[in-house]
């Protein structure tokens, strides 16, 4: 699968879940995740988002290997809400800890 990794922190652009084909992504106040077992590997994501932060698992950063665990875990959790899937784009949050703000 796809991952969502560190630039996303604080920044949730949301352009990712727009294109998503099976509607795999998760928010919380932080960022944005992708569960693991819904994404089909389309890299349809990829390119939509401005600083760069989804990667398949395999390719992923060798700082930010923990993300592979972390969209896993969240994605598990925020799925036993109904408040947390996310399929259209919302306005930013570019908060203080976003990479692009
Ligand atoms: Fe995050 Fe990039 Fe999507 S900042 S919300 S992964 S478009």
């Amino acid at each position: 699968p796809h991952v969502v990794t560190k630039p996303c922190y604080d920044c949730k652009y949301t352009d990712c879940c727009v294109v998503c084909p099976v509607e795999c992504f998760y928010q919380d106040e932080s960022m944005l995740y992708i569960d693991p077992t819904d994404c089909i590997d389309c890299e349809a994501c990829v390119p939509e988002c401005p600083v760069e932060a989804i990667y398949g698992s395999d390719n992923v950063p060798g700082d930010w290997q923990e993300f592979v665990q972390l969209n896993a875990d969240r994605t598990a959790a925020l799925k036993k809400g109904n408040d947390a899937h996310i399929t259209e784009k919302q306005d930013p949050k570019e908060g203080p800890s976003c990479s692009k703000s």
